[in-house]
């Protein structure tokens, strides 16, 4: 099969297409033929090396895709020719990838496979960040950095569906327009601006209630001047490369709270938790409460092109390779 490897740690060039042998799926596991694998930051910064505890070079990239079971593992109940997505162990960016039969859902007649592909990393990262560990609460303010691209897509919407006040950064005229079509009400560009400054004017100093912070580093620095007292910041990523580190002394005296959120992890101590919110994304995403936005599709051997569009910040939405 045809499938993308990361030859070294390092630029995009380093994604190479290569040639393997189909994977076999263990008893607890299924094979998908890939229709579409969804990228995502943690891709790109695996590739780079600095994801922590990412694989060693050579290995295939990719945590989640929708296509059709080919063979089942002696313990699935799932059927061979069922359309499904799932996030999966790496090894998507490939024709063929296997994953734990757990990890995999229908996909529902409303969706096609690259908008199924967003759900599992994209969407259940947003409603974990927001309502298991942020408990956002209708009427509260909440901010979510990158609101233009993969998860903040998804955690706008989730969030104005919630009634909640929706605040959004971007570094784009084009990227705020587009957060503001999801339901963001105050999208903020923050390279002309300072949005800790801009939100303490619109909310007469009393701030943001939940912060959702993919970004890091001087984003997550400037976050605390805009976070309400007994407002919490839910620390998920770092696409600047540069983790959160709080300042415990300002989150002490304004009993505030600062909370993580793993995907990977909570699926693999508690994949219940992980995996509640899917019923009701697949519902509201099919009976269009909720859209998935897709932002760029590419071919299987232009995932370099696929990760320097993320890498550039030219995306919005979800960015999908087509095997
Ligand atoms: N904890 C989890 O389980 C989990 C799961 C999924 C994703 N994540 C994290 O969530 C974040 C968003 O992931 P995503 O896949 O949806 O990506 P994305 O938001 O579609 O792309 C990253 C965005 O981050 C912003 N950004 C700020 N500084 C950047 C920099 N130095 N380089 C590149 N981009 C920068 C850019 O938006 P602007 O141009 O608007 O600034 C860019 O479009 C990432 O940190 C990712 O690791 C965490």
């Amino acid at each position: 099969m045809r499938a993308i490897e990361v030859t070294e740690h390092g630029d995009a060039s380093v994604l190479q297409e290569t040639e393997r042998d189909r994977p076999t799926p263990e008893s607890n596991e299924v094979l998908i033929e890939v229709t579409a694998a969804g990228i995502n930051f943690a891709d790109i910064q695996q590739r780079m090396g600095i994801y922590p505890g990412g694989p060693s070079p050579p290995f295939i990239p990719g945590f989640e895709v929708a296509g059709t079971i080919v063979e089942t593992g002696a313990d699935s109940s799932l059927e061979p020719g069922t359309m499904v997505a799932s996030i999966c162990p790496g090894g998507g960016y490939a024709e063929y990838t296997v994953a734990e039969a757990g990890s995999v859902f229908p996909i529902p007649p409303a969706l096609s496979a690259a908008e199924a592909v967003a759900i599992p990393v994209q969407f259940l990262t947003a409603h974990g960040c927001l309502f298991d560990r942020g408990g956002l609460g209708a009427g509260e303010r909440v901010l979510i950095h990158a609101a233009a691209g993969g998860v903040g897509s998804a955690a706008v919407q989730l969030a104005a569906n919630a009634d909640a006040e929706v605040f959004g950064t971007a570094s784009s005229e084009e990227k705020l327009e587009h957060a503001r079509d999801l339901g963001c009400d105050h999208p903020i560009n923050y390279e002309t601006q300072s949005f800790a400054d801009v939100i303490n004017d619109i909310t007469g100093g009393d701030g943001i209630d939940l912060i959702i912070d993919g970004v890091g580093g001087d984003t997550f620095r400037e976050s605390l001047d805009c976070l309400a007292h007994f407002g919490r910041i839910v620390t998920m990523g770092a696409s600047t490369g540069e983790p959160a580190r709080p300042n415990t002394a300002k989150l002490l005296v304004n009993n505030q709270q600062v909370i993580g959120f793993h995907l990977g992890n909570t699926l693999a101590r508690n994949p219940e938790r992980a995996l509640t919110p899917l019923d009701e994304l697949l519902s509201s995403l099919s009976d269009g409460e909720l859209e998935v936005v897709i932002g760029g599709r590419f071919d299987l051997d232009e995932a370099g092109s696929a990760h320097s569009f993320i890498e550039d910040r030219s995306s919005r939405g979800k960015i999908i390779l087509e095997p």
